[in-house]
């Protein structure tokens, strides 16, 4: 592709923000201290989580830089980022969440494979870019399109970075042609993030966002679009980024028995306190997030003091002191609610969070009851233990 190439080596890496904790250098995966994650609604973007799967891409040109539309007649279509800036710009409030968000802690009960993390592979950015709906109007799929004439079915995103699990390949995945051609689905082509051009890390020069879908489908550094009959056969869609049952392990897993994952389930994570942390006895100030996927606003968040026998409702809110309703018009459908509430703690225990979202669903109690071999979707309980001393701490 002309203008931007996709390195072998990590010798042109983008720098980074020192107080990222690193869990895999090369590729760059890591995350903010989780503190960082309620200092405000909208996460900065040298805090905000990285996740990549082989070296970061470099923009020579960006005049010469184009996206190739591939599958609908015989001869590709290209467009330049002067053609995709021509279109109505967007800005979609979305949180992007990693589907291997907390799995350190779902390893801890039985290993699984994959990068760790703790609790911060997520955050809340404001997306500006075009609408994948106009795109695709704009080389000749109309709105609202579950099937094209010659049978495409699927929108496959296709990238620029060389990942070894595509043997060097780049990395891709694809959502339903339903989808993408449905403007209210909000699918970006984001050149923006937080009002400022994506940076190389988040995909510069353009990226896909999928709200309310598992991080790994926000596809960056585009390289091609493609119409397809079927889902994209990409490693990340069919060998990885599945959900199975605690029963499956590397021995008799068959990855043709499950789906792709895509709409993440309702999630909460306590941020303001570290496990395990040391307090003084009093009132104590527990804030975190909460999220759904598929656009599921967040109808309570509940946190217990005594380890999950008894509950308090949690404030939420989007903006700072205005109190969120769920699935109201004036919240934000795609992203994260961050909630608080003020407790006494007056000796150690376990402090818990959990959400529930608009459709009535819960995380579950236990993470033994989700365990997956590849450690994806850790929602349970979140939990963190206090220990409450008289001393200076
Ligand atoms: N796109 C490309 N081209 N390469 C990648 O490695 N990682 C995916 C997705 N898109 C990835 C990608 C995964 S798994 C996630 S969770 C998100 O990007 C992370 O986006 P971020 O690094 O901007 O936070």
């Amino acid at each position: 592709m002309p203008g931007i190439r996709g390195p072998s080596d990590y010798s042109r890496e983008p720098p980074r923000h020192p107080c990222l904790q690193i869990n895999a250098k090369e590729p760059f995966n890591a995350e903010p201290p989780r503190s960082a994650l309620v200092s405000s609604y909208v996460t900065p973007v040298d805090l905000f989580y990285k996740r990549n799967h082989g070296p970061i891409p470099v923009v020579d040109d960006i005049d010469r830089y184009c996206v190739d539309f591939c599958g609908l007649s015989e001869t590709p279509k290209k467009l330049y980022m002067r053609d995709i800036r021509m279109l109505p710009k967007y800005n979609v409030t979305a949180t992007l969440q990693c589907a291997g968000n907390r799995r350190t802690a779902m390893s801890k009960t039985r290993k699984v494979r994959g990068v760790g993390w703790d609790v911060s592979a997520i955050g809340n950015a404001v997306w500006g870019g075009a609408k994948l709906a106009d795109v695709l109007e704009l080389i000749g799929v109309p709105k609202l399109t579950s099937s094209t004439q010659s049978g495409g079915k699927h929108v496959e995103f296709v990238s620029i970075d060389k990942c070894k699990e595509e043997n060097g390949g780049p990395y891709k995945a694809s959502i339903p042609l339903s989808q993408a051609t449905n403007p209210v689905a909000d699918v970006l082509l984001a050149y923006e993030m937080n009002g400022e051009p994506l940076n190389r890390d988040h995909g510069y020069p353009l990226r896909v966002i999928v709200p309310g879908v598992i991080g790994a489908r926000s596809v960056k550094w585009l390289d091609s679009i493609n119409i397809i009959a079927e889902e994209c056969q990409g490693f990340f869609m069919q060998k990885d980024y599945k959900m199975f049952p605690p029963a499956v392990d590397w021995d008799n897993i068959n990855w043709s028995t499950r789906k792709p994952q895509m709409d993440f389930p309702v999630q909460s994570v306590i941020c303001s306190l570290e496990d395990v942390q040391s307090i003084r006895p009093g009132k104590v100030t527990i804030s975190g997030y909460a999220v759904s996927g598929g656009g599921r606003g967040i109808e309570r968040v509940d946190v217990s003091i005594d380890g999950g026998k008894t509950w308090v409702e949690a404030f939420r809110s989007q903006k700072t002191g205005v109190p969120y309703i769920a699935d109201h018009i004036s919240s934000d459908k795609w992203a994260w609610v961050l909630f608080e509430v003020t407790v006494d703690i007056p000796h150690s225990t376990e402090i818990v969070a959990k959400a529930v979202d608009s459709a009535a669903n819960v995380q579950p109690e236990k993470v033994q009851d989700i365990w997956n071999l590849r450690g994806i979707l850790n929602t349970s309980w979140h939990r963190v233990h206090v220990r409450v001393g008289h001393s200076n701490m």
